[in-house]
């Protein structure tokens, strides 16, 4: 089975070819990623309308170049799937109405795909993992913990109660005057710096829900730097290792918590999978790996291009409801808002 798959739910704009074998295997034939990142740099973040117009711009390009780099035509695919959310809705629109567009003109599936979904079963492509897995997913816009059990059967059990790992990384990188996006330049100024000069609290630490909450830490990190403002490159360095050594702990202690409460139950998970754009963070790999090492469970981290947004984790999971016999109606609506529970399928 070939599917073309899009995804344009934030700031990047993407498409891919996947190939699903029958067996299950799956074969990546082209991914493209234009990343918008320089549009939005100057705002200090993602400004929707300005996204909007760049996926309308470059998408046709995109979609052009995974056809040219997977060496077929679209008469060969067999579907054709995007992300219709959640997300930014002028981008689900421009991405998911080009989909249906193919898909009509073209005589082909269509496949009406949740971003978080595509996220949670992008690992499944690179590899066999048996059901069922937790997944942490931490990126900019989202940071849960999901159990996944099944095509459809996505389980919640934990998560952020107000920023998203990304978006505290993001924030903290914004107000020490490190630009967008501040995950990669806090991570690397990090290790100038010494992790133990700021005391900066742990939240949600110890607590028998596996949630995460990360404002406050925010918030202790600005109260910190305005004391000893104007700021040195070193207080910088500090501040971001003192930053980064907090939020490990809490990952490290949330995940803990969540592989705790699945172990003694039928749910007991044959992996641990982190995706998301945080999932680039070195220290944060090593910890986990570290950490799931001492609890047991194997950890995976699928490779970098497929932890961020991208066109393939869209194509794959389409393929993988097809063979499923599920497709979905060119009536399907694009929503800002739609948690991976409701995109439950009955079994
Ligand atoms: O998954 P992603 O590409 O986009 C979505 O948010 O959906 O994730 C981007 C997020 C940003 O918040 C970025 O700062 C964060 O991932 N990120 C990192 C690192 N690289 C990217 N956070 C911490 N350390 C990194 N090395
Ligand atoms: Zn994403």
């Amino acid at each position: 089975m070939l599917v073309l798959g899009i995804e344009t739910t934030c700031d990047e704009t993407a498409a891919a070819v996947v190939h699903r074998a029958s067996d299950g295997t799956g074969y990546i034939r082209s991914n493209v990623v234009y990343s918008q990142i320089a549009e939005h740099k100057e705002f200090g973040g993602v400004v929707p309308e300005i996204a909007a117009r760049a996926h309308v711009e470059v998408l046709d390009q995109v979609i052009g170049k995974a056809l040219v780099d997977a060496q077929v035509r679209l008469s060969d695919c067999d579907a054709i799937a995007a992300a219709a959310g959640p997300g930014l809705i002028g981008g689900v629109i421009v991405g998911l109405t080009e989909a249906k567009a193919i898909a009509l003109a073209a005589k082909k599936k269509f496949v009406a795909i949740n971003h978080l979904e595509a996220h949670a079963l992008s690992v499944r492509l690179i590899g066999r993992v048996d059901f069922p897995y937790l997944l942490l997913l931490a990126s900019g816009g989202h940071t849960q913990f999901v159990l996944i059990e099944d095509i459809g059967r996505y389980r919640k059990i934990g998560g952020t109660v107000d920023d998203a790992l990304g978006e505290a990384f993001d924030k903290a990188g914004k107000m020490l005057g490190l630009g967008y996006p501040g995950g990669p330049a806090v991570e690397s100024r990090a290790l100038l710096g010494n992790p133990e000069r700021f005391d900066l609290p742990r939240p949600m630490l110890g607590r028998a829900e596996p949630d995460f909450s990360l404002s406050g830490l925010k918030t202790a990190l600005r109260v910190e730097a305005e004391a000893i403002a104007p700021l040195s490159e070193q207080d910088v360095s500090d501040l971001c290792a003192s930053f980064q050594s907090a939020v490990l702990d809490v990952i490290a202690d949330r995940m803990r918590v969540a592989l705790r409460l699945l172990d003694d139950s039928v749910y007991r998970p044959t992996a641990f999978v982190v995706a998301g754009g945080v999932a680039a963070n070195q220290a944060i790999r090593r910890m986990l790996e570290e950490e799931t090492a001492q609890l047991g469970t194997p950890l995976i981290v699928p490779p970098q291009s497929l932890c961020t947004d991208n066109g393939a984790m869209i194509a794959w999971a389409a393929a993988e409801r097809l063979a499923r016999g599920i497709e979905d109606g060119l009536d399907f609506a694009p929503r800002a808002r739609w948690p991976l529970a409701e995109s439950t399928t009955p079994a």
